[in-house]
């Protein structure tokens, strides 16, 4: 997708396949509608006053104007109260747009945003935010099917600050927006693949690629002889049972001076969890392939860095397994030795996120991190908890909480706090080992996230889980989420200003 910045003084003289233009409540229309109105002979005040559109937030109506030289269609976009203009508002107008033009033939669209910053969304993050839906809008899905999906007609976008921002500066913005979208879409493509396809191998490839021909990107695969030389024990135990090798994908992006700490990003990356020999149900197992859509963040969220080319430093590390159960697979009471020293009993293997995970996350503090944020589609009770909006945060850093916090929001890609108290530790004894690998029945996604805290105590870490975030049940698919929270953190580290 295609997607510039244009100045336009007269949206009435402009040659598009289809103008974007606000109405507000109670019928009132924007400087373009007006325009665009008295160039087709009140076009949009008979639409008004017949009451085909009101002006509320996420209606939408196109008219066809018979130009097929000037403007072709003009899609009316509700915009709300004009003077109390809200973020929420103007998303819904952006994905309301979107999907008119996508249930249309226009091959190219002209937004005009002018009247459209406010308080909560400045008009250079209206443009980022409008590229980047833009960019999403653009995907779908079709590696698998025999016959590919026709591809959508919408090729290109402008959009029309007029006075409010200079065309340089919404074209930075707007570039940003569709850079991280791509971001979005690498993970929702990774997400998609199915289970024999996107195995650790392909991870570990698709990460090899990343790095060809990006000078500031080197990919190291760790293959489970080295894991072993490592002495991840909790790691190995996952992929005991499958006939796929483990794989410790770890991708260095070298922005800044080798001086400068680097921003460590850890995926859960299951490209299949079973549950091993604590097989689950079989009633949407299908829908474990998706468990490793925090590796797929990572994934794309070093796509759009590449493709920012901040000048900071940042390591995307992958735990790469596939969890089956076999002869040889790990069984409920085995005990295993981390490669930190501390021992677990493995009383539920369908626990497997935080073993990978734990040894990662060890291996992670040789890069001495600035501050590590794991994500993981770790646990169902996340799910429980917070549905599908809010990823579960948690962390053993005020200020990292913050700031991941504010990406989200900036981003609309929000996490929510949960606690990490040591209360909830105990939930993890037992006679046999250091610590089991389930904390019993009350606060699942808590206990998980108190596991892994035993394995960050020498870096600021952050813990996503995103269970509940990574992808739609119906109709299924990978959401991407939070490739837009995490590049945000990183334009935030990189001191990139979005207003
Ligand atoms: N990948 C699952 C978590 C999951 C479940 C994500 C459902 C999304 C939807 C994870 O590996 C898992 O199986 N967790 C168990 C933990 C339990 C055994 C303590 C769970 O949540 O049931
Ligand atoms: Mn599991
Ligand atoms: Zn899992």
């Amino acid at each position: 997708m295609d997607i510039s910045a244009k100045t336009i003084s007269d949206a009435g003289r402009a040659n598009t396949a289809c103008a974007v233009v606000p109405v507000y409540s109670r019928k009132l229309m924007s400087e373009a509608a007006r325009q665009l109105d008295k160039r087709y002979k009140g076009i949009i005040s008979a639409a008004l006053s017949a009451g085909d559109i009101e002006g509320k937030p996420g209606e939408t109506l196109v008219l066809h104007t018979g130009d097929a030289k000037g403007t072709q269609r003009i899609l009316l976009a509700g915009a709300g109260t004009r003077s109390k203009l809200k973020a929420a508002t103007l998303r819904k107008l952006i994905n309301a747009s979107l999907k008119a033009l996508r249930g249309s033939k226009a091959k190219d669209a002209c937004f005009h945003i002018e009247e459209l910053g406010c308080d909560e969304l400045p008009i250079g993050a209206l443009c980022e935010q409008l590229a980047r839906s833009a960019a999403v809008s653009a995907y779908s899905y079709s590696e698998t099917l025999s016959k590919p999906k026709p591809a959508p007609s919408l090729k290109r976008v402008h959009v029309n600050c007029g006075g409010a921002m200079k065309t340089a500066q919404a074209n930075k913005m707007l570039k940003l927006g569709r850079q991280i979208g791509e971001g979005v879409n690498v993970a929702r493509e990774l997400g998609n693949l199915p289970g024999n396809v996107c195995n650790p191998s392909y991870l570990a490839s698709e990460a090899k690629k990343l790095a060809k021909g990006n000078s500031k990107l080197t990919t190291r695969i760790l293959e489970e002889k080295q894991m072993r030389e490592l002495g991840m024990g909790s790691f190995l135990s996952v992929s005991a049972g499958s006939e796929q090798p483990a794989k410790l994908i770890v991708m260095q992006y070298k922005g800044a001076a080798a001086s400068k700490k680097p921003y460590v990003l850890v995926g859960k990356g299951i490209t299949f969890d079973s549950g091993g020999i604590s097989l689950k149900p079989g009633a949407k197992m299908d829908e474990m392939k998706f468990d490793m859509c925090g590796a797929a963040s990572v994934f794309g969220t070093m796509h759009a860095l590449l493709a920012m080319n901040l000048p900071i430093n940042v390591v995307g590390l992958v735990a790469a397994s596939e969890n089956l159960p076999s002869g040889r697979a790990t069984k409920p009471g085995d005990v295993v030795t981390s490669m930190s020293g501390q021992t677990i009993e493995i009383l539920n293997t369908d626990a497997e996120g935080r073993l990978v995970l734990c040894d990662t996350l060890t291996y992670a503090e040789r890069f001495k991190p600035a501050a590590v944020v794991d994500i993981a589609t770790l646990t169902g009770a996340c799910v429980v908890a917070l549905g599908s909006h809010a990823h579960g945060m948690y962390a053993n850093d005020d200020k990292l909480a913050e700031q991941l916090t504010a990406a989200g929001d900036s981003s609309h890609d929000r996490p929510w706090r949960m606690p990490l108290w040591d209360d909830y530790q105990k939930q993890l004894d037992t006679p046999f080992a250091d610590m089991a690998n389930i904390g019993g029945p009350g606060g699942g996604s808590i206990t998980a996230a108190c596991f892994l805290a035993r394995f960050t105590g020498k870096y600021k870490w952050a813990h996503l889980d995103i269970a509940g975030s990574a992808w739609n049940s119906a109709p299924k698919g990978a959401t991407g989420r939070p490739v837009g929270m995490l590049s945000h953190y990183l334009l935030d580290r990189a001191g990139v200003k979005l207003g």
